[in-house]
């Protein structure tokens, strides 16, 4: 299949064009770079023993996206392509709404000029919002509590209105949990600008020394130890559930949400004591206040997934820590200090 992947340099991007061409699929991606290194690329087809085709573009330069489109004239296109910190969401709406919505409006509009009918969007399960009821499953109300979780509702209902409207066209919203850890080499993995938001990225940087110590947010919710419960998931799975997703829109159309998680939670502290027994190294860490917008607990039902995509998560949180720890290890600053 040709697969057109817009954001495919990035974290989950990397991971899952590395899945489409270890399978046999043609892609091509799209990304501007905003928030990758043209090294993750240049990895992926070392890894896969392939090459691929990318073009450095943004998503809502329409002429740029057309000629793509033309030149590859896809069969699917996974979308990846967006901004994603919840904070910085809330400091400039704006500028989520413009990249992340009509981003997709010009994408969408794109693949319709060229008959491309079929989408895999990444979505999160922070449309759902606070949880009336847990686990979350895809009929759980959505009510997204920041701008960043706001244009991925947006996006999903947008989704859902252009497969009604055009004959034959099929997509899957795929919400994800907590994707974390790194492909098995070590070559790849995750790699934010800053000082990371997020709780793995942290404590991988607290291993390697280039951060001093964890602030654990919050230690008195109503979890086993007091500490936030997540759904962690593994890249490589959640590379693996693009593939699902394509292969069930092969024969599906209409607008499809799927939760993609493992079903199980972690907590701060569990996740801190697991990874210290993958990288032997100890992860300093402190209970601080919680988090302005923090949930106590957040977990999947990944019943759907299973079902209809033929989908589950295999790897678990030694295998997430321990590919984690390989590539922060192996690349003490992530892209930046690279020579392949
Ligand atoms: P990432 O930032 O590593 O990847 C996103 C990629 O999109 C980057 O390579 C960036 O340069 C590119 N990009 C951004 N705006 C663009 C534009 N206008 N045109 C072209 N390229 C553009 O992020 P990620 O963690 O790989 O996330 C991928 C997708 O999954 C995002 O849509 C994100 O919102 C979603 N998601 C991520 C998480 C998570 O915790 N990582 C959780 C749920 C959903
Ligand atoms: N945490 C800390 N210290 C840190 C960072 C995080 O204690 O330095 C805690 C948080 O309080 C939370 C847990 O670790 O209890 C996980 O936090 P993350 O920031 O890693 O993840 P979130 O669940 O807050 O949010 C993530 C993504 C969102 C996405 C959401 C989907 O950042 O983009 O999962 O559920 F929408």
């Amino acid at each position: 299949m040709k697969v057109l992947v817009t954001g495919g340099a990035g974290y989950i991007g990397s991971h899952t064009v590395l899945s489409l061409l270890t399978a046999g699929h043609e892609v091509t991606v799209v990304d501007n770079l905003a928030n990758s290194s043209p090294e993750a690329l240049r990895r992926v087809e070392t890894l896969a023993g392939r090459s691929l085709a990318s073009v450095e573009a943004d998503i809502r330069d329409g002429r740029a996206l057309s000629a793509v489109m033309e030149q590859s004239r896809p069969d699917a296109v996974v979308h990846f392509a967006g901004l994603k910190a919840v904070g910085e969401s809330t400091e400039k709406p704006l500028e989520y709404y413009a990249n992340n919505v009509f981003g997709t409006v010009a994408l969408l509009k794109a693949m319709e000029a060229v008959g491309c009918r079929r989408i895999v969007f990444s979505s999160s399960a922070t449309v759902y919002g606070e949880a009336q009821y847990l686990p979350f499953d895809e009929a759980h109300p959505l009510g997204a509590t920041n701008p960043y979780g706001r244009t991925k509702h947006f996006v999903e209902e947008i989704i859902a209105d252009w497969t009604a409207s055009v004959d034959g066209a099929g997509a899957a919203l795929l919400r994800y949990f907590n994707p974390v850890g790194a492909h098995a080499s070590g070559r790849i993995g995750e790699d934010p600008s800053g000082i990371p938001n997020n709780l793995a990225p942290y404590i991988t940087r607290v291993a390697v020394g280039s951060l001093a110590s964890l602030s654990v947010f919050g230690g008195d919710y109503d979890t086993r130890d007091g500490t936030g419960e997540r759904d962690y998931v593994h890249v490589e799975d959640l590379a693996e559930a693009h593939l699902a997703a394509l292969e069930h829109l092969g024969g599906a159309t209409g607008c499809h949400p799927f939760n993609i998680g493992t079903g199980r939670t972690t907590t701060v502290l569990e996740m801190v004591r697991a990874f210290e027994a993958a990288s032997g190294r100890t992860i300093p860490h402190e209970i601080m206040p919680r988090r302005a917008g923090d949930v106590a607990c957040s977990y999947a039902a990944v019943d759907k997934a299973a079902a209809v995509l033929n989908w589950r998560a295999t790897r678990d949180l030694a295998d997430m820590c321990a590919s984690a720890w390989r590539w922060q290890s192996q690349n003490p600053a992530g892209y930046a200090d690279a020579s392949g």
